[in-house]
Order: structure tokens, then sequence, then C-alpha cells
């Protein structure tokens, strides 16, 4: 495999390109995001997760765009917080996410949570399909689903496609979940990787407002992990450090 590096990107199932390295801002201060967006733009970020939830989309946009690198070369991803995930809020949302931003379009747009029961889940998911078709949205996932969202949401694709035409149930590129050596999530990562479905933290997403770690946390293309390294970190627990909306049975 060819070296990464801080510009690598990896394809989506949609046909777009998404940066392996991120920028995380759950829980960045709406009145420092643009500052220290900015500044990890400056240290070669060029990928910025949000969420409406966040509270902060309007100026981690704005702390993107601030250092005029073509917007092209730009990734900005929004989520639909838990509590809209059904398909009128869903709309609504994205919707919201443009105007605040003042972006012509959004790279990635996620269902925060399967939380809401499978029809509203599903019509949120229907609600970013449409936003794709609009223009609105690029590429479209999900985020904190288990295999049994996932394989829900699978089944919904195919028979949308069977009834109406192929892409017409959307294109699933990323399920976001926590995801590291005290939680490796085989079954998600298994079944994402059949599908070539970006499992975001092997896209990592970084969070700091702390300049010298913004810096710190950029600069990781200088080692490689050995597969002994790799059998080490393999801990066979289960410790989440957040929520963990993948168990949810609604
Ligand atoms: N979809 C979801 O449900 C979900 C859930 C969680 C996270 N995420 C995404 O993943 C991103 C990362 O997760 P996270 O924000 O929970 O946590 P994180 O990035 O794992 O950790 C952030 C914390 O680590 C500190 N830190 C960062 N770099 C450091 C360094 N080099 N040395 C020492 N400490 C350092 C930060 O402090 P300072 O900021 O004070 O420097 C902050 O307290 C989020 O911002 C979000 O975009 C998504």
């Amino acid at each position: 495999m060819a070296k990464l590096n801080i510009n690598s990107t990896v394809r989506m199932n949609s046909g777009y390109e998404i940066p392996l390295l991120g920028y995380g801002v759950y829980q960045t201060p709406m009145d420092v995001a643009e500052e220290v967006t900015a500044h990890a733009v400056k240290c070669g970020y060029r990928h910025a997760d949000s969420a409406a939830a966040y509270r902060n989309e309007a100026p981690t946009a704005a702390g993107l765009l601030k250092a005029q690198v073509p917007r092209s070369e730009l990734f900005f991803t929004s989520k639909v917080p838990p509590k809209a995930i059904n398909y009128d809020a869903a709309k609504a949302v994205v919707d919201e996410s443009l105007r605040l931003t003042g972006l012509d379009y959004i790279d990635l747009y996620l269902l925060h949570a399967p939380y809401g029961g499978r029809e509203n889940r599903l019509g949120a998911w229907k609600a970013l399909v449409e936003a794709v078709e609009a223009g609105k949205v690029r590429s479209i996932g999900v985020s904190n689903y288990g295999v049994h969202h996932l394989d829900e949401l699978e089944e919904w694709i195919k028979q949308t496609e069977e009834k109406e035409g192929k892409g017409k149930g959307g294109v699933l590129s990323v399920n976001q979940v926590e995801l590291h050596p005290w939680l490796a999530r085989d079954h998600i990562a298994e079944w994402c990787k059949k599908r070539a479905v970006i499992l975001e933290n092997f896209v990592i997403l970084p969070k700091s407002v702390t300049p010298a770690r913004i810096e710190e946390n950029s600069d990781i293309y200088d080692f490689e992990l050995s597969e002994g390294d790799m059998q080490v970190l393999k801990t066979e627990v289960y410790e989440p450090c957040a929520w963990d909306p993948t168990t949810s049975r609604d």
C-alpha cells in the first residue's frame, strides 16, 4: 500500500473522495471554532467534521474557507441531530446547515444516530437521498449504526431500487462510529468493508482547540505499525468512551 500523507484521500461509494485526516469539532465552542479550524487548515487539514448538534457549523465552515484554499479541496461534514431523525425534520436541518454555513453544497451529511424507530430512520435517510438529488449534499451516510441498523437500511435501499430504479434508494458512503483498540467493533468493520462503506474513525477525526495539539495531531505520517504491533493492539474488550447508539433496539 502506498504511504499515506496529509493529503491522502479515499474514494467513497458516491464517487467523491474523502480526506483521510479530518478535524473534529465536537465540544469546540462556537466563539473559537472559526479560529481553530482556520489554524487546522494552515496545518494542512482539509476536512472538518461538524454536526447540527455541535452548534458550530457556521464558524467551522468559516474557518475552513478563511485561508482561501479552493472549495474543491475542502470537505465539510454535518449531521442530522438525534432528535431530528425523521423525514420532515431532516429535510429542514439540511437546509438550515446550508443557510448557516453559506456553502453551495455540503460534502457529507450523516444521520447522527439510529434513533426514532424504523419509519423515522428510513424517512430521514430518504430526506438525505433527496438532498443529494437536489445538489445540496454530495455524499451521505450514517453514524453510530450497528449491524442491525445497517441491514435495515440496506434492505430498504434494495427494495426502493427494485420499485423506483437504480440509485433511487441512495448510496451509503460512510458509517461514523467510535473505534479504537478498546472498541474494535469487528462486526461493523466487516459489514462496512464488504460493501466498501467508509468506516470513520479509520478516517480519523482528532479534536483539539489547542494550536500545538492541532499541529501535533496532523504530524502522524512518520511511523508505521507492524503486524506485530497490530496484534498487541487487539485487546478484545468492548469499552466505549462515549455514547453507544449502535446497540439501540427501538
Ligand atoms: N458521530 C458521533 O457520535 C461522534 C462522537 C464522538 C466524536 N465524534 C467525532 O470525532 C471527533 C473526535 O472525538 P472527540 O472530540 O470526542 O475526542 P478526541 O479527538 O478523541 O479527543 C479530544 C480531547 O483530547 C484532547 N487532545 C487532543 N489532541 C491531544 C494531544 N495531542 N495531546 C493531548 N490531548 C489531546 C483535546 O483537548 P483540547 O481540545 O483541550 O486540546 C480534547 O480534550 C469529534 O470532534 C467529532 O467530530 C463523533
